[in-house]
């Protein structure tokens, strides 16, 4: 008999995935069905967090199997591109990562996530969470993801021995404090004291002196239209986050968060502004000396954002998906997972055990702080101000350096991107 060359490549090609399919397995159960897991979490104190989930899942979902779909990159930079691309092309994760808030609403809109308001009445969810949090998951009364955490991004972490080097051992509590020991750091020999990366670090620490300039409720309204984005007190906070550039590693944006963290750790600097996702990190990173402050003139203000999981549209396995969802959604699942990624839960019944000192102190602050939403994060822009005003960054750390043209483009995203009913 002769065989054609297709034939024998198809025949090839079979014995090949009946091998791999034979040698991959491991320990893995080859009845269970498969649910895929879509985040950023890769590594550090974010690996720990997902893994913690996992373990919780393989307890509590026998036949169903955990697969990893994790695209590295801080802030999912990476992740949510290769997303927009499985989505259009039909091809969706079982679940993904998403910010709750305007992030999540793109999806919602789109038709790209399942309604779960009968999962949240039967797992008890709407009494668990938190009033406010539970409508920035909701569109037309149905509810659409499962938040496993709050993160707060508007903390400074700190290498106190560099700072102690340099005669600074008290936290500075109002921004020019901060920039006059940015000056004593650099006069004692740290040439970039503040620790800084690309982007969308840039827009946290952006969004860090808004707060400061701004204060709570004109810092959020620059986001629902009721701030004007053009307007003297806006230009002034542009021009100090320019100042703290100035005092930031001149190689920032080819830096992501840990490779800025990386300074930190190594006494090249003595502070970088990020989540709270940094103390876990830091943690497992074996680096426990270090501390940490609200950002200078942000007072009880408490920036938040939420990593929530969706079902999605067309998932190919939804009961294990909502397995899946279960878990994250039980206390002890957000015990798990929140004790190792350093972020507090959502569930506000969770117990704390396990909890480390500043997580305490978050819990207590989520309740009595002020909150207001993160660009950078997706609960107060949608992807596409975001990816904007990433852009306006870019273009201003790596080539012109000009805080008007700065000003312009990020008022330019505004009028673009706030919704005409919310003007
Ligand atoms: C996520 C966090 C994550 C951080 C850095 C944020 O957008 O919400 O879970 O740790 O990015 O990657």
């Amino acid at each position: 008999m002769r065989y054609t060359r297709r034939a024998l490549a198809a025949f090839a090609g079979l014995v090949l995935l009946t091998t791999a399919a034979a040698c991959g397995s491991g320990d893995e159960d080859s009845s269970a069905a498969t649910v895929e897991v879509f985040t950023w979490w890769a590594e550090g104190g974010e690996k720990a967090g997902l893994d913690a989930l996992v373990s919780r899942f393989t307890a509590e979902c026998p036949g169903q199997q955990f697969s990893d779909g994790v695209v590295a990159g801080g802030a999912g930079i990476n992740a949510k591109q290769v997303l927009t691309a499985r989505l259009a092309q039909n091809d969706p994760p079982d679940t993904f990562q998403v910010h709750a808030g305007a992030e999540l609403t793109d999806f919602i809109d789109a038709g790209k996530v399942q309604d779960l308001t009968t999962e949240y009445d039967s797992w008890g969810l709407r009494q668990a969470l938190p009033e406010g949090l539970v409508e920035d998951l909701t569109v037309n009364g149905e509810i659409y993801s499962v938040p496993a955490n709050v993160h707060r991004a508007n903390v400074v972490w700190t290498n106190p021995q560099v700072l102690s080097d340099a005669g600074i051992n008290t936290a500075p509590t109002t921004l020019p404090a901060f920039l006059r020991d940015l000056e004593k750091l650099r006069k004692s020999g740290v040439e970039s004291p503040l620790a800084l990366g690309r982007d969308w670090t840039q827009l946290m620490l952006l969004e860090a002196v808004l707060i400061t300039k701004l204060g709570a409720d004109k810092f959020s309204g620059l986001f629902t239209g009721e701030t004007s984005w053009n307007s003297t007190a806006v230009s002034a906070a542009i021009t100090d986050f320019d100042k703290l550039v100035d005092y930031s590693n001149a190689d920032r944006d080819a830096l992501d968060w840990p490779d800025a963290e990386r300074l930190l750790i190594d006494g090249k600097a003595g502070y970088q502004l990020m989540g709270d996702w940094e103390a876990a990190d830091l943690e497992a990173k074996g680096f426990k000396a270090y501390d940490h402050f609200t950002f200078p003139g942000n007072g009880k203000v408490f920036q938040w954002l939420a990593d929530s999981f969706v079902l999605s549209t067309g998932a190919p396995n939804p009961e294990g998906t909502r397995c899946w969802l279960g878990t994250v959604a039980s206390a002890a699942g957000q015990q798990a997972f929140n004790a190792a990624k350093g972020s507090i839960p959502a569930r506000t019944d969770t117990p704390t055990e396990g909890f480390s000192d500043y997580q305490l102190d978050a819990v207590e602050d989520w309740r009595t702080a002020t909150p207001v939403p993160s660009c950078a994060h997706g609960s107060a822009c949608s992807q596409a101000w975001q990816n904007a005003v990433n852009s306006a960054l870019s273009a201003y750390s790596t080539t012109h350096h000009s805080v008007t043209a700065l000003h312009k483009s990020l008022a330019g995203a505004a009028k673009q991107f706030i919704k005409q009913d919310q003007n």
